[in-house]
């Protein structure tokens, strides 16, 4: 059973769609949810299924290095093997991304590369693109870059706006997350070349 930090900062649906995901038969569990927000709506997600929170404010640490340190302490004391950013909107430090090397994983909702950053919803209708979607990925020390593991694509509507667009990207992200969760806990992923393998 593969252990799992959830890093949330806001709203947490996908921390939710991974918790739900843990309640079946499922190879990965989740030790402990880390928020850089006390006032996450998340939490309570986490607190509703039994997982214990965490919470570090980043303006009682000398600097990102120091904050993302204590981040990497507190998921090291619960044990975590692979850490999930969901909706985690804080940048995290070089130090950070080495640390948890093929071991750090985010989801993003665009198609990447395309769209990296914030409002990505916004960037797609900005651009006229016909489908849009969403991404999982390993993290690597450029924002929104590193092997691709798992991809939805859903269309873009002649009459869609940023929140409704979101929402059909939204409902994708929920299914994928715990899906590339699952596949990386079965040990069937490996990254070769800064492309992600998928064995059957
Ligand atoms: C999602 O759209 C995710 O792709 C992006 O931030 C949003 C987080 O939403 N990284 P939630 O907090 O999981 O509801």
């Amino acid at each position: 059973m593969m252990a799992v930090g959830v890093l949330i900062s806001g709203r947490g649906s996908n921390l939710k769609a991974l918790l739900d995901a843990c309640r079946d038969d499922f190879p990965a569990r989740i030790a402990v949810v880390v928020s850089n927000r006390a006032d996450a709506a998340g939490l309570d997600h986490a607190r509703a299924a039994g997982v214990p929170t965490v919470t570090l404010d980043p303006a009682a640490h000398e600097s990102r290095d120091a904050f993302d340190h204590a981040l990497t302490a507190a998921l090291e004391a619960h044990g975590v093997e692979l850490v999930c950013l969901a909706g985690y909107m804080k940048l995290v430090t070089a130090g950070f991304v080495a640390r948890w090397h093929n071991r750090l994983i985010n989801i993003h909702p665009s198609l990447l590369p395309a769209f990296k950053g914030l409002h990505a919803q916004r960037q797609a209708l900005a651009a006229g693109v016909k489908i849009a979607g969403c991404t999982v990925h390993f993290v690597r020390e450029e924002m929104d870059s590193g092997p691709i593991l798992l991809q939805a694509a859903v269309p873009v509507l002649p009459d869609d706006t940023e929140s409704s667009l979101a929402a059909r990207i939204l409902a994708e992200e929920h299914r994928l997350y715990p899906e590339a969760l699952r596949l990386i806990a079965e040990g069937r992923v490996t990254v070769e070349g800064e492309r992600c393998i998928v064995r059957a």
